[in-house]
């Protein structure tokens, strides 16, 4: 049964992304605001067992992918038993994360059949990880990163580029996957409460191939095959291990194919990444109400492209796009 979760343009949402936490152990300056954000009250927060009864109603409804974001998912104290009981759901379940707490963690990761992780990382020199993080983690996450390789793991690098900061290691990133078995996908930074977004400092799908093909012979250059529900437009070099893909929400979107529905740590059903308007679910369900009618509610109310930001122009309008939370608390 997908009623609900089918949206008045026919897209399914089978993929559902869970915030567990609105804190973070990095300070991106382009994912948490200088001065950082409002947390919610711990009471709002939804617990390990919240979270397994609502995502158990949308898996019922007919997901069948999670994935877990936060903030930093892996800060929740409580990971272990939001896994273990998420796993019980026998959806696939990838993670989003700075891969800070990894090593600590993948045990758990692996017995939970925890395959496919998303690890953020912008930049191969460890001054300017520091710079954009405002943190002294470089050497550990590289090591996590290996660490997770050599378990087996899928990983794909998202990797935010930022002009004048990281545009200058689109190759060097795309090195990597020579001989690593890595997705690297590159992306266009997207504005959101408090970080700055400037379109000066966003670096376009088409700048980003300009630079593969100037620096690639173009007879190495392989378009693969996009999934149904892209987010990376994915290529290859050849020969390589790896491949590459691009996010190009602002510059060529890709919201035909969405079927993303994200719950945020405090219980409230975003039926887009740049959508406002918020559902909440956590309190409906706190007090034994049904809660399939708000879902069925959100989805149909979801807009075509980009919560209804058509054009350039609205996404570069304050008005409209600082509307919205800032990422930390979306978890992308
Ligand atoms: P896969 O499941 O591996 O395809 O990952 P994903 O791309 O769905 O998720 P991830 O958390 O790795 O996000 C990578 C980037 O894509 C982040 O910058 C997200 O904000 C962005 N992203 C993910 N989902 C959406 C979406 O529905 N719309 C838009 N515009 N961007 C998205
Ligand atoms: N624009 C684009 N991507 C962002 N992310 C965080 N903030 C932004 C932004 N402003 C990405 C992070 C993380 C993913 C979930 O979202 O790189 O990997
Ligand atoms: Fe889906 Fe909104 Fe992202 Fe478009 S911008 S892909 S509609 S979440």
């Amino acid at each position: 049964n997908d009623a609900i979760l089918t949206d008045d343009f026919g897209r399914k949402h089978n993929y559902l992304r869970i915030s567990l936490i609105e804190k973070c152990n990095l300070r991106c300056t382009y994912c948490m605001p200088a001065d950082g954000i409002l947390l919610s009250p711990k009471k709002d927060i939804m617990t390990a067992d919240e979270i397994y009864a609502i995502a158990k109603t949308f898996v019922n409804n007919g997901v069948d992918k999670i994935r877990l974001t936060g903030g930093e998912p892996l800060l929740r104290k409580d990971f272990l038993e939001i896994i273990a009981q998420l796993a019980l759901l026998k959806t696939e379940i990838s993670i989003t994360t700075n891969g800070i707490l990894i090593d600590k963690h993948i045990e758990v990761l692996k017995q939970n059949n925890v395959k496919k992780i998303n690890l953020s990382l912008d930049t191969l020199v460890a001054s300017k990880f520091q710079t954009i993080t405002l943190r002294n983690q470089f050497e550990k996450v590289i090591d996590n990163l290996h660490l997770l390789l050599n378990n087996d793991f899928k990983i794909k690098i998202n990797v935010v580029l930022i002009k004048g900061f990281n545009d200058n290691e689109i190759i060097d990133f795309i090195k990597l996957t020579e001989l690593l078995p890595l997705s690297i996908r590159f992306i266009e930074f997207m504005p959101f409460a408090g970080n700055e977004w400037d379109k000066s400092k966003m670096v376009s799908q088409k700048e980003i191939l300009d630079q593969v093909q100037n620096h690639f012979p173009e007879s190495d250059l392989e378009k693969l095959e996009d999934d149904k529900n892209f987010t990376a437009r994915e290529f290859k070099i050849k020969n390589y291990l790896g491949s590459f893909g691009i996010i190009s929400s602002i510059t060529n979107p890709f919201c035909d194919g969405c079927n993303r529905i994200r719950l945020t740590a405090n219980g409230k059903i975003k039926n887009c990444l740049f959508s406002n308007s918020e559902t909440d679910l956590l309190t409906a369900f706190r007090n034994g109400e049904s809660i399939e009618n708000l879902i069925g509610f959100s989805i149909r109310n979801k807009k075509k492209l980009r919560a209804g930001m058509n054009t350039f122009d609205d996404i570069n309008n304050p008005v409209l796009n600082l509307n919205n939370r800032s990422m930390i608390a979306i978890g992308g």
